[in-house]
């Protein structure tokens, strides 16, 4: 059976960030209506739409109080139809953000579960251990430990692996497994065509009577994922959920967030015979250079290279290994981390070049709003901008060791997440176009992007992402056989062959010219990032450059 999404081009709506249709600073679904024509004269076909359910906002809408319902600052359910519905007419396909793995600690789940002690939703969550005594070591995503005390004053402590206002869900109870698939089935009905799987390979633990070994045996919280990542009940507990949405919806894509999973996992969680997901999108694709880290103060928000070699290893891999068994998401950016343009690329023909790299790879691109034109990430200038414990954390590290705290409030700006989440810039106006209001995200734009005047250069960002789709939503880069040809570390060479097509990607890595040798005649360059120059098998590409060829 063949679907849509064997041919989807995803663009990834901050919704949040995109378009403010009531002037209050936040964008809404009614600002998204707005610009359907702009998406759809980049040429994508499906939207990802981060969480807009209800929710307190602790963690931008992946803490949810209510699944049945639309935040009102992002709209009413009213509007959510009328998304869907200009969606569909415009050829645009609606995949929404499902979070799974934890609720709100507003959700009335949880607060029936901390307010009635015989409640029957307090087996929805997980609470452990007496006397206020954490049950282990373990740490959180979100800086400390996993465990909070419970509010009702039990003396147990419950779970959470994001923020404590984020208590994990009990997988192991049937009945969450059935609320949870409930929940989906309702936007399916509503005629949405796909689900991100948030933080699905999070949804078992292990035994919580253990700690994670550490060398000093301290109660220290740790990062324990061996512990609760990718554990063998998460596919036995996803199977049935994602069978049922299958068969009552076949056409549905079924994206799963896997942020540490490997390339084996990846093929247990995406081939066909496993019933789990069609897709899911790895972090590990993005290995970074450590080598020039200041070891002086804290690692985790300073700067550093992409780590080229083992990219390209890591892409070869995952294009290798995934060939046959299912597509790979193909993606430079999203809401979780820094942006393309501030975090890896050098330059503007470095940043083209990157993203032809990338897309026209065998896969789904997965674009996030802004990339196309180049957008950098904000820079703040206020620690609680970051509103992040583990930013307090590295800033009193980079303090310590002497910086000022204008360089380390610089260095988080390029590494960190929330920064990656700007306002979208429209126009030159005041507030970019995006509402009339302040931006509920503020701080300084360190780039001179905005759509207005790159939908009218046609040496643009913008035109150039618009030519690159183009490109790839022919047979020959939606079906074609991906091959790597061996180049040194300082090229990234492969070849797509269709039938009797065949194109070759090759894209300079260094900031030096360099001369490859072609594998047989190729000539016309169907896109270029960059000065390139081909002679008898020859090609030369300047620093960063990147050419498409074919025969
Ligand atoms: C992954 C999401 O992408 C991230 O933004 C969020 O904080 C966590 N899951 C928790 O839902």
């Amino acid at each position: 059976m063949t679907h849509w999404y064997d041919k989807a081009v995803i663009y990834q709506i901050y919704p949040k960030s995109f378009q403010d249709s009531n002037g209050d600073g936040i964008g809404d679904l009614n600002g998204i209506r707005q610009r359907i024509p702009y998406l759809k004269e980049l040429g994508i076909n499906a939207v990802w739409l981060n969480p807009v359910f209800v929710s307190p906002q602790v963690d931008n809408g992946y803490d949810v109080s209510n699944y049945f319902a639309v935040d009102p600052h992002m709209g009413t359910m009213a509007d959510m139809d009328n998304l869907i519905q200009d969606l569909h007419q415009a050829g645009i396909k609606v995949i929404m953000d499902f979070v799974l793995n934890h609720t709100s600690d507003q959700h009335p789940w949880f607060q029936d579960a901390i307010k009635n002690p015989n409640s029957i939703y307090r087996d929805y969550y997980i609470f452990a251990g007496k006397d206020n005594k954490r049950p282990n070591n373990w740490g959180s995503f979100f800086g400390g430990s996993v465990w909070e005390p419970d509010p009702a004053g039990t003396g147990q402590s419950y779970f959470h692996l994001f923020d404590k206002r984020m208590p994990d869900l009990n997988w192991k109870n049937p009945e969450v497994r059935h609320a949870m698939l409930e929940i989906a089935e309702y936007w399916l009905e509503k005629g949405i065509d796909g689900l991100r799987l948030d933080a699905f390979i999070h949804i078992a633990k292990a035994d919580l009577r253990q700690n994670y070994p550490t060398a000093d045996n301290s109660q220290k919280p740790v990062i324990a994922e061996g512990f609760f990542a990718n554990l063998p009940q998460v596919q036995e507990w996803m199977r049935p959920f994602c069978e049922e949405i299958k068969k009552d919806y076949p056409d549905t894509l079924l994206l799963g967030e896997a942020a540490s999973a490997s390339v084996n996992l990846a093929v247990d969680y995406t081939s066909k015979r496993n019933h789990l997901m069609d897709s899911v999108i790895t972090f590990r694709y993005f290995t970074e250079d450590d080598s020039k880290v200041d070891k002086s103060f804290s690692a985790q928000y300073q700067p550093k290279e992409l780590d080229f070699t083992a990219f390209k290893q890591n892409q070869a891999i995952w294009q290798q290994t995934l060939a046959g068994i299912s597509q790979p998401t193909l993606y430079w950016n999203n809401h979780d981390m820094a942006r393309l343009a501030t975090r890896v690329a050098h330059n503007q023909t470095q940043a083209r070049s990157l993203a032809m790299l990338m897309y026209l790879q065998r896969g789904i691109p997965v674009i996030y709003y802004g990339e196309e034109l180049g957008l950098k990430n904000l820079e703040f200038d206020n620690i609680d901008d970051f509103k992040d414990l583990t930013v307090q954390d590295f800033v009193k590290s980079a303090k310590a060791a002497g910086k000022s705290q204008a360089q380390a409030f610089k260095m988080v700006s390029q590494t960190h997440k929330l920064p990656a989440r700007n306002p979208m810039p429209w126009t030159t106006e005041k507030n970019y176009g995006f509402s009339t209001h302040t931006p509920w995200l503020t701080g300084k734009k360190l780039d001179h992007a905005d759509v207005a005047d790159e939908m009218l250069d046609s040496q643009s960002m913008f035109n150039f992402y618009k030519k690159m789709l183009e490109l790839k939503k022919t047979d020959l880069f939606e079906e074609g056989k991906y091959y790597l040809l061996a180049t040194d570390k300082n090229s990234y060479v492969y070849q797509r062959d269709y039938q009797d097509q065949s194109a070759l990607v090759a894209v300079n890595l260094s900031e030096k010219e360099i001369e490859l040798s072609l594998p047989d005649a190729y000539h016309q360059a169907d896109l270029a990032a960059g000065e390139y120059e081909i002679k008898e098998n020859k090609l030369k590409l300047s620093p960063y450059a990147g050419v498409v060829l074919e025969k």
